[in-house]
């Protein structure tokens, strides 16, 4: 059972790639269509877009918008090629934790080098995959809902760390997601949002996107998970991830992993949603995720004012990396994987 969510965060349109500027919601609702691949860039470096999932969506229009650029000049395919995949390694530089960007700018370049007709050719076909990766995404939230809402305590009052909604996706969300389908079979689920310093994810858009669709939210500030676990008013855990090692070691938004601690110290439910396209068997623990260093303006400031002394060091990661112990399950669309996750992720991989 799924709940309608009326939130497109990307979606390809008139040769051009629109998305809702993530930058300024929620004082501000504004759709910004992106025209090439640097826009591209720069549209997913500066989170115009964001979440790993979108940011996949976003790569994979940014090469179909490098194909339409480069084929209006470019007659020879061996050169056309050859500076579209410049493009492409161009797009998966501009943010480097999730791996949705890397997964869906490689499908993209497979099959530009896979198409055997001309130019147009291919260009065609890479718009037409765009917009396939964009309709799958939102078909497979809502499967992850649907396995999600299954473990769901009934009431239960559902904490979620930064953004892993609609906004974060193409619509729907991951762990938004189980959310919402919970909350389709159970109306009287709650949820507390954490704020999500420094970017405030959670305070500006999952609030903003649960709230629409008529969820009961709370915010808190990150420090008060433990504080509301202790006093038994959270029941279950639900956050996004950005990439996850083949071990099940998870990155996502910094603090998920002190969510996550917080949570096994008070044997709440930690659940990871994510699709498969966010498992990286590359890897064999989240020691070999490259974690972002952001911009220590978002340490410093709030909303363009100072809040520190001028001469304190920062220091900005994005993510951090919850060890797999500390991890009950990772809902997927192929259904919950649970520990040992060496072995049920290796045996999801096996079957696709
Ligand atoms: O820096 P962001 O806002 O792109 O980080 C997003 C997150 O960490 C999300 O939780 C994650 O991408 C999962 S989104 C479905």
């Amino acid at each position: 059972m799924t709940f309608e969510s009326k939130i497109k965060t990307i979606e390809w349109i008139n040769n051009c790639s629109r998305m809702i500027d993530q930058t300024i919601l929620p004082k501000e609702f504004k759709l910004v269509d992106v025209k090439t691949a640097e826009e591209m860039y720069y549209a997913i470096k500066d989170m115009i877009v964001r979440g790993a999932p979108a940011i996949g969506i976003a790569g994979a229009h940014g090469v179909a918008l490098g194909a339409i650029e480069l084929s209006k000049t470019e007659k020879n395919k061996e050169e056309f090629l050859k500076k579209l995949n410049q493009k492409a390694q161009y797009l998966k530089s501009s943010r480097p934790t999730a791996v949705n960007l890397m997964w869906a700018v490689d499908k993209q370049i497979k099959l530009a080098n896979e198409i055997q007709g001309s130019i147009e050719d291919i260009t065609n076909a890479l718009i037409k995959n765009g917009i396939k990766l964009e309709n799958e995404d939102i078909e497979i939230n809502k499967k992850m809902g649907d396995y999600g809402a299954e473990v769901v305590p009934k009431g239960a009052t559902i904490l979620t760390h930064c953004n892993a909604g609609a906004l974060a996706t193409v619509g729907y969300g991951t762990a938004l997601g189980v959310i919402r389908s919970a909350f389709a079979k159970d109306p009287t689920i709650k949820v507390f949002a954490d704020e999500t310093r420094p970017r405030q994810q959670g305070a500006r858009l999952t609030t903003w996107e649960l709230t629409q669709d008529g969820i009961p939210t709370t915010l808190i500030t990150d420090g008060m998970c433990s504080y509301f676990m202790s006093k038994g008013m959270i029941n279950m855990v639900v956050v996004g991830a950005d990439r996850i090692a083949a071990n099940g070691d998870t990155a996502n938004k910094i603090g998920t992993y002190t969510v996550a601690i917080a949570a096994k110290y008070h044997n709440v439910p930690f659940y990871i949603a994510a699709p498969l396209s966010t498992i990286d068997i590359s890897i064999k623990s989240g020691k070999e995720i490259p974690i972002e260093e952001r911009n220590h303006e978002e340490v410093t400031h709030i909303n363009g004012d100072w809040i520190c002394a001028k001469d304190v060091n920062i220091i900005n990661p994005g993510f951090d990396v919850t060890p797999n112990e500390l991890i009950t399950g990772i809902i997927t669309e192929k259904g919950i994987l649970k520990p040992n996750f060496v072995d049920s992720i290796k045996r999801v991989f096996e079957k696709e």
